[in-house]
């Protein structure tokens, strides 16, 4: 069982229903997309209770939960303390991602290379901080709770700094996830999130990818969940790699050990890539969305005995027996986005064009497209409609990110729906290189 409704559940409920290994897959709650390829359950990730009491009737093998929110809200603990297997960390280790204030102070325990920072309660206190240290030059403005992906402001100035701050503080534009807020030093460099697979002891690097936060081309705009992502980043090189390894992964194991957190899922780091060092923007206790969109089609052997041992703490062993294949290839995809998003939209849109091609066709020689659903739905008259803000995944693979970029981009243009926007230069810092 599946739980999420976005386009990286989706891309997980593709790759999984692939196993041999699958009697019966299920989703929860699922999307118009998902229900290709799992049976959709009107059950919302959040209902903990009646997730629960499914996956006991239904006799679950596996439950792998795709957003942060359920985790942070403890569904995994809930789950194993009923018997049940679960790919995905408990509350414990899920507030690496669900307050941004305990992350930073864990990493700095840690020793894990990350921005200095400071933490405010108060929204004079924040102000004054500001005017000391960041009167000029840009200062990065953050939400300590869980925000969609959206309660980070990358200020160019104190001005704006402070507007963020009184959004936050004082508005509460995120609710209850502005009651504590970091200043944090702006750094600069390329972005690049590097995804792995973890039981607490073994570690399975995915290959990199690198997102597109910014809703705007040329990364101006405010921030959304993704608009687009690639993968493998030519960026991060084999000694690059290690370097990863070294400074954020193995501190992270360590950390994790010292702490006594049973910590079984994936491990999502969010790095900053400087021309002299790197370090660690945030930690995700999941998947990335997008970026799982542009990993799992490079992935050549069978995810499911994987996400299984993880959640056994078995994954050493497996990984001891044969270690995971992937396509020497890239792959990009490009988000279809309702008009206003990350702002205000509409839904219900009909989409024209997912029929063309159909969920995913192979184009032969490792090519290939597929189709992942973030937020979309069935009208009652059976019609596919758009029911979020990112509304499709337009993902192309092939033996290059150009060519891979080529097959996303001419599927991108066929379909069709009111207001529908993507940016057009997903990929352009790979290009470049
Ligand atoms: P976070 O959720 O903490 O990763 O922040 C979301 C996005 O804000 C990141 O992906 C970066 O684009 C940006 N960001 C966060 N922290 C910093 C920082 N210290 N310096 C520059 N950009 C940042
Ligand atoms: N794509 C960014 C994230 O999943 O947090």
């Amino acid at each position: 069982m599946i739980v999420g409704g976005g386009g990286r559940e989706h891309t997980l409920a593709w790759k999984i229903a692939r196993s041999p290994l699958v009697e019966r897959l299920y989703c929860a709650p699922g999307n118009a997309g998902i229900a290709a390829v799992a049976r959709c359950l009107e059950l919302a990730a959040g209902d903990i209770e009646g997730l629960l009491q499914f996956a006991l009737d239904e006799k679950i093998d596996l439950v792998v939960v795709g957003p942060e929110a359920p985790l942070a809200a403890g569904l995994a603990d809930r789950f194993r303390g009923a018997g049940l297997k679960v790919f995905g960390p408990g509350a414990e280790g899920a507030r690496l991602e669900s307050s941004k204030v305990w992350s930073k102070e864990w990493m700095k325990r840690w020793g894990i290379p990350t921005a200095d920072f400071a933490v405010f309660d108060h929204y004079e206190a924040a102000r004054r901080h500001l005017e000391r240290r960041y009167r000029e030059g840009p200062v990065v403005v953050k939400a300590d709770g869980l925000a969609a992906g959206k309660g980070v402001v990358v200020a160019p100035d104190s001005a704006a700094a402070a507007k963020a701050l009184e959004q936050i503080m004082v508005e509460r534009v995120h609710g209850a996830a502005g009651a504590q807020v970091l200043l944090e030093d702006c750094l600069f460099g390329e972005e690049l999130s590097v995804l792995a697979l973890t039981d607490g002891e073994s570690l399975l690097m995915l290959p990199s990818a690198q997102d597109h936060k910014a809703v705007g081309e040329g990364d101006r705009g405010p921030n959304t969940g993704g608009m687009g992502a690639y993968a493998p980043a030519p960026l991060l090189t084999g000694e690059l790699s290690r370097e990863v390894e070294r400074a954020v992964f193995r501190p992270f194991l360590a950390g994790l050990a010292a702490e006594g957190i049973d910590y079984r899922g994936v491990i999502y780091a969010g790095l900053m890539i400087g021309r002299r060092e790197i370090n660690l923007l945030e930690f995700n206790v999941r998947f990335g969305d997008p970026e799982t969109q542009a990993l799992l089609p490079l992935m050549r052997s069978d995810l499911l005995p994987l996400l299984a041992a993880t959640a056994e703490g078995e994954l050493g062993r497996v990984l001891a027996e044969e270690a995971p294949r992937w396509s020497e290839g890239a792959a990009a995809c490009v988000v279809l986005a309702s008009g206003g998003y990350p702002g205000p939209y509409e839904t219900g849109k009909p989409i024209r064009g997912l029929e063309q091609g159909g969920l995913e066709f192979d184009c032969g020689a490792g090519e290939g497209l597929a189709l992942f659903h973030a937020g979309t739905a069935f009208a009652e008259n059976g019609a596919v409609v758009t029911a979020g803000g990112r509304v499709l995944g337009v993902t192309g693979w092939a033996a290059g990110l150009r060519r891979a970029l080529g097959i996303a981009y001419t599927a991108a243009g066929q379909i069709e729906f009111a207001g529908r926007y993507y940016r057009r230069d997903i990929g352009h810092r790979a290009l470049q290189r």
